[in-house]
């Protein structure tokens, strides 16, 4: 009986289901063309497996519909407020705790308070957001990444890795005294979900620590990264998700956390903080760009929910189960043919779209046309993360990332794994037709974060 397969499993069952719309290939066309060829444009009713994000999208619990009804409806010192402070102080081990809307929000605050004009932020690769937050502030990001980060075929473990050559070569140029602070992602979302080793990140703390340079956490998905880090780096497989969790915010000085990712939740996020100066100054600002410090823009129902869902967000059997998710799709794309960023991520599987339409250059947008050519197959919705998403430099130019990818993002605790069969094959049959897609043309380009509202029409 050695062969047996010991498959992972939903550490839950369904309490209550969302009917879905099934929609004709007709109607489809016409929903994709009224949308301008954008995934973002579509009305989400016309879509049948949803795959845009995992932000925002995961099913809450049980608990945390409870924890909804125990709101706190207080403009100031919510109960539901110092709940999720004593959450974040219990799971991630942060001080000061400042709630947010969302990640962006967190992002905004931080970015004004510790960047002045003309600073370099090095990270490991941009996100959309984050990396606008810092320009508007005034600095410039710099990507100090791994190269095997930008090469979708190589197998590295732990591709979210900062270059450590990269970054004192930043320090030098520049000067420690230019770079506020060093911007570390766990789970890379533009790398494709890919994490850092709990190794590199040490290495990137000793050298920020030589130069006084702070580590502000992306912490999005650290989750997903902690389980990375259980599966594979060597001397954590005994470990507990929980315990690496903490551990990775412990090299780091501070964090946004968009809580719509792996906090289970569909709105908020927060900034954490262990130094007293940069709180005080965020405890101040939040009151202008968000709400009071003890809401920042949630509902007391909102900060509740949220500190429900960061503890099961750390239970092995969920991210297990959540992460299992993610990997049965990627190996059915795999079996498939269909060419995919490797290793397989935590959120999403990376379709690359260059390897997929090798005969349309990036100027007619390869990862667009792709997500709108896999809508217009099966009704179900992916995001481009390629030329489109990358956007402007400041000179007007057009970024030209190495990755052109459309982003299959599995949201938490909804689909089943007949829907992962469903969508693998969808991927494949547009794999099969490959060779008559035709690029598209931008018609419609607006200046901030131009992925989301862009219209295209078809070559
Ligand atoms: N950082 C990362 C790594 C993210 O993935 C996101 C959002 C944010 C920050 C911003 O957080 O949306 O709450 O304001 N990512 C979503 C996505 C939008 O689809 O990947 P937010």
């Amino acid at each position: 009986m050695k062969n047996i397969k010991h498959s992972w499993a939903e550490p839950y069952k369904i309490k209550m289901v969302e009917l879905l719309k099934m929609t004709s290939p007709s109607q489809r066309k016409k929903a994709m063309k009224e949308a301008g060829f954008n995934t973002f444009l579509l009305k989400s009713e016309d879509v049948y497996i949803d795959l845009l994000t995992d932000s925002g999208t995961s099913a809450m619990s049980d608990r945390q519909w409870a924890g909804m009804m125990m709101g706190d409806e207080a403009y100031a010192g919510s109960r539901n407020f110092y709940h999720l402070e004593e959450v974040v102080k219990d799971v991630y081990g942060y001080k000061y705790l400042i709630p947010t809307h969302q990640g962006r929000g967190a992002e905004n605050i931080l970015s004004k308070i510790l960047i002045k004009k003309g600073d370099i932020i090095p990270g490991n690769m941009y996100f959309t957001t984050t990396r606008l937050h810092q320009e508007l502030a005034g600095g410039k990001f710099e990507d100090i990444i791994i190269d095997e980060a930008h090469d979708s075929e190589n197998e590295f473990s732990f591709k979210g890795n900062v270059d450590i050559e990269k970054l004192e070569k930043l320090i030098k140029k520049h000067g420690a005294s230019k770079i506020p602070y060093v911007s570390i992602a766990t789970s890379v979302n533009m790398a494709g979900g890919q994490p850092i080793s709990i190794k590199n990140l040490k290495e990137v703390r000793a050298v920020t620590k030589k130069h006084g340079i702070r580590i502000i956490h992306d912490m999005t998905r650290v989750a997903e990264n902690a389980f990375f880090i259980q599966q594979k780096e060597k001397g954590f497989s005994n470990k507990s998700i929980k315990s690496i969790v903490k551990e990775i915010c412990s090299y780091t000085d501070g964090a946004t956390m968009s809580a719509k990712k792996d906090a289970l939740v569909n709105i908020g996020g927060f900034l954490a903080v262990n130094d007293w100066d940069v709180f005080e100054e965020a405890r101040n600002m939040v009151v202008v760009y968000e709400g009071l410090h003890t809401y920042g823009g949630l509902a007391g129902r909102d900060m509740e929910a949220m500190a429900i869902g960061i503890g099961e967000s750390v239970s092995d059997e969920h991210i297990k189960a959540r992460v299992g998710q993610v990997i049965y799709l990627g190996e059915k794309m795999i079996e498939y043919g269909v060419p995919i960023v490797k290793p397989i991520g935590g959120h999403g599987i990376f379709v690359d779209a260059k390897k997929f339409l090798p005969h349309i250059p990036q100027d007619l947008f390869p990862a667009q046309t792709l997500a709108s050519e896999i809508y217009l197959d099966s009704g179900v919705r992916t995001m481009e993360r390629g030329v489109v998403s990358a956007g402007r430099k400041a000179n007007g130019d057009n970024y030209y990332p190495k990755l052109e990818l459309v982003r299959f993002t599995i949201p938490r605790r909804v689909y089943t794994q007949a829907h992962m069969d469903v969508i693998a094959e969808s991927a494949a049959s547009v794999y099969e037709r490959r060779n008559k897609i035709k690029g598209l043309k931008m018609v419609y380009e607006p200046k901030y974060l131009r992925f989301f509202q862009a219209r295209f029409e078809q070559l």
